[in-house]
């Protein structure tokens, strides 16, 4: 298995081109199968999730091609469709659920897969599946899948309360109803930027859906939708991660196609810390005011709170910050495994529950690391590029899920990184 090796020291300056978001891509490409006419991505991240998430698709019967080195994703679904998404592919994923909504608007019934546990959390179904049973699906576990049918055939609108506002469930509620008969309201749903851009896409295809952004969502069901092409919006996410490469080691470096509209409560973060962040013509640019990172405390929460996906790398930033800072993780239950490795390198953090303590040290220490989740391994990176000494990160295959080329891109910016092969 392939390892990362980082030696800290230097300080950045160049850019870093953003890639397109993985988590908008992974909910765009099923709204391929809400239509018998071609969808195109553009600015499609290259990352293995998307390679998954072709493949599911393909398993179902759809066409998926990739153009321009990956970063067209051109599909079609003409053919006869599949309806039972296989556990062998998403498990793989937990993302690969968001092709029930749309197969059941289609076909009238699926069958998939649940996808089982995940580390950072056990991350249930429930929201997503009392949401269709409001439109009218029958829903049963049996096997390991659900077996989804709508009654007659269609599914209808319905109001929907979320009692929580998950992202997964408001996409695959949101195609569901685009195809349903009658009005569907979602309240409490998320805000995420990755609904607006799946909204956006809908809406070319030929939906009626208002209020996304917002915690009402209204979806007006149609009799079809047709193709369109969409560009897949900035990864915010990857964005927030480069952001904090040269908080971390020192220096400046411009982000290209950064927007602060999409990372707001973060960049008040990195302002409390000492960070400044500014708009350039091309994205923004990010620099360290002072020698020390002051400590600040975060908690994480929905959109347009701090995002829980940024939660492990804000910590290597805040693991040498002058004084205490206490990180409260609201959204998944087991997300601070990044804590143990960290304090391998030399970091002084507590974990009770949901609530991490981060006393800041001067230094840290490289050392042989462990990535167990997407965000979590790329903190270990970031905290190795600001370490003494070498570190070395295994498990690179979750890093592979999320950030495209990112021993390149960093390596741009002037950082001591290598991808070694085994
Ligand atoms: C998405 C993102 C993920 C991000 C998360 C929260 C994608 C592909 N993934 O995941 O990167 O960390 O949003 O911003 O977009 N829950 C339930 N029942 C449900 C659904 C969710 O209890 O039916 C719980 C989950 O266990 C979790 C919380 O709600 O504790 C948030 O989950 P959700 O917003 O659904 O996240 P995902 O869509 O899975």
């Amino acid at each position: 298995m392939d390892s990362i090796l980082v030696r800290g020291g230097g300080k950045l300056s160049g850019q870093i081109p953003i890639a397109g978001a993985k988590n908008a891509c992974l909910a765009l490409m099923p709204a391929t199968l809400l239509s018998d006419e071609p969808l195109t991505l553009t600015n499609a991240p290259r990352l293995s999730d998307i390679r998954t998430m072709t493949e599911l698709l393909s398993s179902l019967g759809a066409e998926v091609t990739s153009l321009q080195e990956g970063k067209v994703l051109a599909m079609a679904s003409h053919g006869p469709i599949n309806t039972r998404a296989e556990y062998d592919i998403v498990r793989k994923m937990r993302a690969s659920n968001l092709v029930l909504g749309p197969l059941l608007a289609r076909e009238g019934h699926a069958e998939v897969s649940l996808p089982g546990g995940c580390a950072i959390g056990a991350r249930p179904m429930d929201i997503h599946t009392d949401g269709l049973a409001k439109m009218g699906a029958q829903i049963d576990l049996r096997d390991g899948y659900l077996h989804a049918k709508a009654d007659g055939g269609k599914l209808k609108g319905a109001v929907i309360d979320f009692p929580f506002a998950s992202v997964g469930a408001t996409e695959n509620i949101m195609m569901a109803a685009t195809l349903a008969k009658g009005t569907t309201v979602i309240n409490n749903a998320a805000r995420e930027p990755e609904i607006v851009d799946l909204a956006d896409c809908l809406r070319a295809m030929g939906a009626q859906i208002d209020g996304d952004g917002t915690s009402t969502v209204t979806i007006q069901g149609v009799d079809r939708l047709h193709g369109a092409t969409h560009r897949v919006v900035t990864d915010r996410i990857e964005l927030g991660t480069y952001m904090l490469a040269p908080a971390i080691c020192g220096g400046e470096v411009e982000l290209l196609g950064g927007r602060i509209d999409l990372l707001a409560a973060f960049c008040e973060k990195l302002d409390a810390a000492g960070i400044s962040v500014s708009e350039t013509e091309n994205g923004l640019s990010v620099t360290r005011r002072e020698d020390q990172i002051r400590a600040v405390d975060v908690t994480t929460e929905p959109f347009p709170g701090f995002p829980t996906d940024l939660q492990a790398q804000m910590m290597a930033l805040l693991c040498t910050a002058n004084g205490t800072s206490v990180l409260e993780e609201k959204i998944f239950e087991n997300r601070f495994m990044h804590a143990p490795e960290l304090i391998r390198m030399g970091a002084d953090i507590e974990v009770h529950g949901g609530t991490a303590t981060v006393k800041g040290v001067s230094k840290l220490k490289g050392a042989p690391v462990m990535a167990t989740d997407l965000r979590a391994s790329v903190s270990l990176i970031l905290a190795g590029m600001a370490a003494e000494g070498e570190t070395t990160v295994s498990r690179v295959y979750h890093l592979d899920r999320g950030y495209e080329h990112v021993v390149t891109k960093l390596r741009g910016v002037g950082a001591d990184i290598e991808r070694i092969k085994s």
